[in-house]
C-alpha cells in the first residue's frame, strides 16, 4: 500500500520550528541527515523570519511543515480581545504567507504539511446517557465553539494550496505529552517553566498532591506522545502516497479522570480533588473553557490505515517513559 519512503537527504521548511514540536522534529530530521530551515519571528544561524519569507519568496526545498501559533492556554496572559487576534493571526497568517510563496514558487516543494488541532471536532453537551460519538479524520464537528472555529479558520487558509502540483497534509493534533526536562535538584524547580508541553506545566500542582480531575472528569482527552508526534511528520513527509487529513492521536484515548489518575500514579501520588466547572470558565474564561472541559473521542483511523505504527499506543507505556518521580 505505501511506497518506499525517499532516502536521501533532504530540505526542510518549518514554519514555527523552535516551538515544542519543531524542536522534536528538527533533531529527528538533522539526525538522519536532512537540513532544516526555520521560519521564525526572530532572525539567526539556519532561521529566516516571516518577513524575509514574505521578501524574498520560499528557498528551494523539498518539504514545508508549519507550526506556527501562539500558545491558546498561556497562563501567563490574560485573555482579551487582543491575546485572542493574536491566536488567530499567527496561524491563519502564517499559513496564509506560506500557501502564498509555496504557491509562487517556480519549483515548489513535494509535499506541504498544514497542522491543525483535534478541537477542529467541536464539542457539545452530552447526556451522560447517550454514548460519547466516535469521530475520525471523515467526521465533521459535532459542534461548534470558539477552538472549532479557529480550526475551522485555520484549516481553511491551507486549503489555498495547489494540490495539483504540491501534494498537502493536513494533521489534526491531539494534545501533545513530552518530557519533562530536568537536570539537577534545583533545575528540577526552576525548570519548570520552561520545560515545554503540557506535562511541565501539571506537574507541580500534582507533585505537591494537588493533582486534580477536571470537572467531571468524563471528558476525553486526545493525546499523543511526542515520539509519535514526530513520528507522524516523519511518516506523511517520507511515504508520497500519504495526502489529506490525518489525526496525530493515539488510538489509547483515556478521559480525563483516566488520565489524571494514571499521571498522578506515576509520581506516586494519589487524586482526592475536582476542580469545579465554575472554576474552570473563571480563570481561563468561557471561549477556552471548552478545550479543558469537554473533549472529542478522536481516533487515528487513517493514520493507521497509512501503516503509521505507535511507538507509545497507550497512556500507562507513554507516561511511563515521560514520567520520572523527583520529589
Ligand atoms: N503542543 C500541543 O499539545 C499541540 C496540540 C494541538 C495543536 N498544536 C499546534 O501545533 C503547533 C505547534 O505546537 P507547539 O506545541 O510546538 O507550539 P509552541 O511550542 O508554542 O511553538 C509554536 C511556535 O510558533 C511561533 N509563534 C508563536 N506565536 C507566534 C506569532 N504570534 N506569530 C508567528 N509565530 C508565532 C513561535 O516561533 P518563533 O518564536 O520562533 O516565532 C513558536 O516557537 C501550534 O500551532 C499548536 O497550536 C499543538
Amino acid at each position: 500500500m505505501t511506497q518506499t519512503p525517499k532516502k536521501s537527504a533532504r530540505h526542510i521548511v518549518i514554519g514555527g520550528g523552535s516551538g515544542f514540536i519543531g524542536t522534536a522534529l528538527r533533531e529527528a530530521l538533522e539526525a538522519r541527515g536532512d537540513q532544516v530551515t526555520i521560519i521564525s519571528r526572530s532572525g539567526g544561524a539556519g532561521r529566516i523570519t516571516w518577513d524575509e519569507l514574505r521578501d524574498n519568496g520560499l528557498p528551494q526545498c523539498d518539504v514545508v511543515v508549519n507550526l506556527a501559533g501562539q500558545h491558546i492556554l498561556d497562563m501567563s496572559r490574560r485573555w482579551n480581545d487582543a491575546y485572542r487576534d493574536e491566536v488567530l493571526n499567527s496561524r491563519i497568517e502564517t499559513t496564509q504567507t506560506l500557501v502564498q510563496t509555496i504557491n509562487h514558487s517556480p519549483n515548489p516543494p513535494e509535499v506541504f504539511v498544514s497542522t491543525a488541532g483535534k478541537c477542529f471536532y467541536g464539542t457539545r453537551e452530552l447526556d451522560g446517557a447517550d454514548p460519547i460519538p466516535e469521530l475520525d479524520e471523515d467526521s465533521s464537528p459535532m459542534g461548534m465553539d470558539f477552538p472549532a472555529e479557529l480550526v475551522g479558520q485555520w484549516e481553511a487558509a491551507a486549503e489555498g494550496v495547489d494540490s495539483s502540483r504540491i501534494r498537502h497534509v493536513r494533521l489534526r493534533i491531539g494534545v501533545v505529552l513530552g518530557n519533562i526536562e530536568r537536570k539537577s535538584h534545583i533545575g528540577k524547580l526552576w525548570r519548570i517553566g520552561r520545560a515545554r508541553g503540557f506535562l511541565p506545566i501539571i506537574r507541580l500542582p500534582f507533585c505537591l498532591g494537588l493533582g486534580a480531575v477536571i470537572g467531571s472528569g468524563k471528558q476525553m482527552f486526545p493525546w499523543v506522545h511526542i515520539a509519535d508526534m514526530v513520528g507522524i511528520l516523519l511518516h506523511v513527509i517520507d511515504h508520497q502516497d500519504t495526502k489529506g487529513r490525518f489525526n496525530a492521536v493515539s488510538p489509547g484515548i483515556v478521559d480525563n479522570k483516566e488520565f489524571t489518575e494514571c499521571f498522578a500514579g506515576k509520581l506516586g501520588r494519589r487524586v482526592i480533588w475536582s476542580i469545579p466547572e465554575w472554576l474552570i470558565r473563571f480563570i481561563v474564561g468561557d471561549e477556552r473553557s471548552s478545550i479543558l472541559l469537554r473533549g472529542q473521542l478522536v481516533r487515528p483511523k487513517r493514520t493507521l490505515e497509512a501503516g503509521y505504527i505507535f511507538k507509545y499506543p497507550d497512556i500507562d507505556s507513554a507516561l511511563s517513559n515521560l514520567v520520572q518521580k523527583t520529589f
